[in-house]
């Protein structure tokens, strides 16, 4: 699951005018911690699951009477949240952890999350100065994990993936004060060939449907109007309660509190999504008309090899029920290019794939090879050469499609969740229901957090600027 569209803008190139995000909520303390007070620094790499997972060790750590502070140098306590999605990810890691190899005045540093899990001890060998190494799946223990590390202990671990548990806490800090992210499934049990994440997040958890319906009601009595529901594989949810609750089911309940105006979710595979979904977002507008629904490649082929359990005809089934839907549902995708195999013709299909699916926006990578993942030992690697010549033709290819289908919208008016302003230009920014990045101007000047009609008078591949109908 990437950062969605955010990643995909960035990388079709400029938004038609940046906008500033508002500051975060405060946290609690100051950010200049006493020399003596115990303080954190946290930096995160990857999707928005680990996003969601810092907000909610920042919030276990801010209730242990932590402070948090904006740098590295200021912390006692230093932790990377890390990926390992593909190599340049986890390098990144060992160039952050390399910083503090003359460890001063007894700072603890701590690797979280994917590379954590993969490395494991490892990391110990490589950066005997790391104390603490947890992976996602072990994060139910932190809270004891950090008893011991603040005793002193050094090689501290969490790398048990053997859990039925899901990391749960009331405490958890929101960085959004408008949309609040609730992840419902950690851990994946599909198996696609190229892909870390089974091994670093071990297998599927879904959460109890009563824990996760309260939660939605106390961000929605604390005054958040947006939820985005969070897993590898969204749509593959089972209420393990006695209640039973299916995905649809869940999502229509949580789109039914008078409180919530929208409802996200993301990443759906492709298997687990069928017409119920499709029906549910037709039916509810608080569902919002946009499915990020990965295909990784146009060639049945390739698909078989990457053990995606679909063919290309299966996928554009579900892009046809997708298009057939009452409200204009967006699509957006993620592609791999220069999957072990991949010949020309492949590329070709997955370049025709683009076409017939007409997708909203995509993520694209050149296929990255991963420890301990079966498509390691896959014959015929692609050349870096020619994967980067394959990524700069289908980022142009899509580019044009983005464009004609935005341009298309040019004199539509859409409602824009209102989440950025910059004064200086006098421009505010949000997103659509379908996740268009929509800037616009308004006569008012009090927007931050509202739901307001725009009307869309320019349109770029990347996102739409308009005005605020008054
Ligand atoms: N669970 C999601 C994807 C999670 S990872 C799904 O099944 O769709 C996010 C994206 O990273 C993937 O969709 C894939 O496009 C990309 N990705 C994963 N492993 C990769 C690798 N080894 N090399 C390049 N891209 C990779
Ligand atoms: Fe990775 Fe495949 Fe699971 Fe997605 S479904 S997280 S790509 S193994
Ligand atoms: Fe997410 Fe990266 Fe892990 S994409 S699940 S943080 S490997």
């Amino acid at each position: 699951m990437a950062k969605t569209f955010d990643i995909a803008l960035e990388s079709l190139g400029p938004q038609p005018t940046a906008v500033e995000k508002p500051a975060p909520l405060p946290l609690r303390g100051a950010s200049e911690a006493p020399a003596d007070a115990k303080s954190f620094y946290i930096e995160t790499f990857g999707c928005q699951m680990n996003d969601h997972d810092t907000e909610k060790v920042e919030g276990l750590l801010l209730a242990r009477g932590y402070q948090h502070v904006s740098t590295p140098a200021q912390a006692s306590l230093v932790l990377y949240n890390t990926c390992s999605i593909r190599e340049k990810a986890a390098q990144k890691v060992f160039s952050r952890i390399g910083d503090w190899k003359t460890l001063a005045d007894g700072k603890i540093v701590g690797v979280l999350g994917c590379v954590a899990q993969q490395e494991g001890e490892g990391i110990f060998e490589r950066a005997p100065w790391v104390s603490l190494v947890c992976g996602s799946a072990s994060y139910t223990k932190l809270p004891d994990l950090l008893d011991q590390v603040e005793a002193g202990n050094h090689r501290v671990t969490g790398l048990s993936l053997d859990t039925d548990e899901t990391f749960e806490t009331e405490l958890t800090r929101r960085d959004n004060r408008y949309r609040a992210y609730i992840t419902i499934i950690e851990g994946c049990d599909y198996s696609c060939a190229y892909c870390v994440v089974p091994k670093t997040r071990g297998p599927e958890r879904s959460r109890r449907s009563d824990a996760v319906l309260d939660e939605a009601r106390r961000l929605a009595d604390s005054g958040f109007t947006e939820i985005q529901l969070l897993g590898q594989t969204v749509n593959s949810y089972r209420d393990p309660s006695p209640r039973g609750m299916n995905f649809v089911e869940l999502l229509r309940a949580i789109a039914a509190d008078p409180g919530i105006q929208r409802v996200r979710f993301t990443t759906s595979h492709p298997n687990d999504f069928h017409q119920g979904i499709v029906d549910a977002i037709d039916e509810i507008p608080a569902l919002c008309d946009h499915v990020h629904l990965p295909v990784q490649s146009g060639s049945t082929r390739i698909l078989k090899a990457m053990r995606r359990t679909y063919t290309r005809d299966e996928y554009l089934e579900k892009v046809a029920s997708i298009r057939a839907a009452r409200r204009p549902i967006s699509i957006t995708s993620d592609i791999i290019v220069g999957f072990p195999g991949e010949t020309e013709e492949d590329f070709q299909d997955t370049l025709s794939l683009l076409t017939a699916s007409q997708y909203d926006g995509v993520y694209s990578f050149k296929y990255s090879p991963r420890p301990n993942t079966p498509a390691l030992s896959m014959d015929d690697a692609i050349p870096e050469d020619e994967k980067s010549r394959r990524l700069a033709a289908l980022m142009e290819h899509q580019r044009q499609i983005q464009m004609a289908r935005n341009e298309a919208l040019v004199g539509s008016s859409f409602e824009v969740h209102v989440d950025g302003h910059n004064p200086q230009k006098k421009v505010w920014g949000g997103r659509t229901s379908c996740n268009r990045l929509l800037n616009f101007t308004s006569p008012l000047d009090t927007l931050l957090g509202k739901y307001v009609s725009v009307r869309v008078t320019r349109a770029g591949p990347n996102g739409l600027f308009g005005e605020h109908a008054v």
